[in-house]
């Protein structure tokens, strides 16, 4: 007697919070379909024709995180930034809650690996893990408690547009964008394009 009534309300808390999941992940899955799928992919795969990038296994908070920074026109923004302005356009019909729903569906989709690309990967290695890792990660997965996104997934034209983007002052110039200027910050000790190029080769070869 004493085992059901203290298993009848876990089993019904685990079914509540079960068919929960499920139905955010839906719903998640379905604002993607409609919105989002005809750039990023079937699988959010990305599509570098079209310069979308992979957003499969991204840590949910830095997906909605730059989905609102695009809506509050903290990025995507600048002038020179005509691709950053595509992206913008569709993330101003979002609200918190599908911004939420969208990041956490992402964050669960498996992640494909980039074409590799060629590149001095012994000079990449020592460069990412000596100024890059102890944010992105030994590995390029990222440090959620650091803010810093997983860099593995990304196609090597992405990972440079936006490496470029925050060396140019395109991206995380906004006094708001607290997290942006941390990675525009470090990114202006590292200019030189061969070890740039360098870098993303390696981060590419580790995946
Ligand atoms: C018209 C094509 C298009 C559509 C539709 C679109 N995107 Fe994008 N998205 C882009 C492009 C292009 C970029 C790269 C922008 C840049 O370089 O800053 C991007 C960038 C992003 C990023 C930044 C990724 C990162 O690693 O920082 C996120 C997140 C994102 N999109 C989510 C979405 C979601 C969610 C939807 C649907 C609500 C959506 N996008 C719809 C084209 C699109
Ligand atoms: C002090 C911690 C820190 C270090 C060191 C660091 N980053 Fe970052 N990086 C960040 C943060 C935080 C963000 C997210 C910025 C945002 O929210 O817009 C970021 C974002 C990025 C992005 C954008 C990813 C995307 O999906 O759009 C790239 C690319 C990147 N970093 C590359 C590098 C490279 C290459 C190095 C080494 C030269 C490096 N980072 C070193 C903290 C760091």
């Amino acid at each position: 007697m004493l085992r059901i009534l203290y298993s009848l309300p876990v089993f019904i808390a685990a079914t509540v919070f079960g068919s929960n999941a499920v139905t955010a992940q839906q719903v998640g899955q379905d604002l993607y379909q409609i919105q989002c799928v005809a750039c990023h992919g079937k699988e959010a795969e990305g599509n570098t024709m079209l310069n979308a990038p992979a957003l499969a296994g991204q840590q949910a908070a830095y997906t909605a995180r730059q989905l609102k920074n695009y809506k509050m026109g903290l990025r995507g923004i600048d002038e020179r930034d005509n691709i950053g302005r595509q992206m913008a356009a569709f993330a101003t019909a979002l609200d918190d809650e599908s911004r939420t729903l969208l990041a956490g569906y992402l964050s669960e989709l498996p992640r494909k690996a980039p074409q590799p690309v060629a590149g001095d990967l012994n000079h990449g290695e020592k460069y990412y893990q000596a100024y890059c890792g102890s944010c992105h990660g030994p590995d390029a997965g990222g440090n959620e408690m650091l803010n810093s996104p997983d860099l593995r997934g990304l196609d090597a034209s992405y990972l440079k547009r936006q490496y470029q983007n925050f060396l140019n002052g395109v991206r995380g110039a906004h006094a708001d964008d607290k997290y942006g200027r941390q990675m525009a910050l470090i990114s202006s000790g590292l200019k030189d394009p061969d070890t740039v190029d360098a870098v993303i080769a390696y981060i590419i070869s580790i995946q």
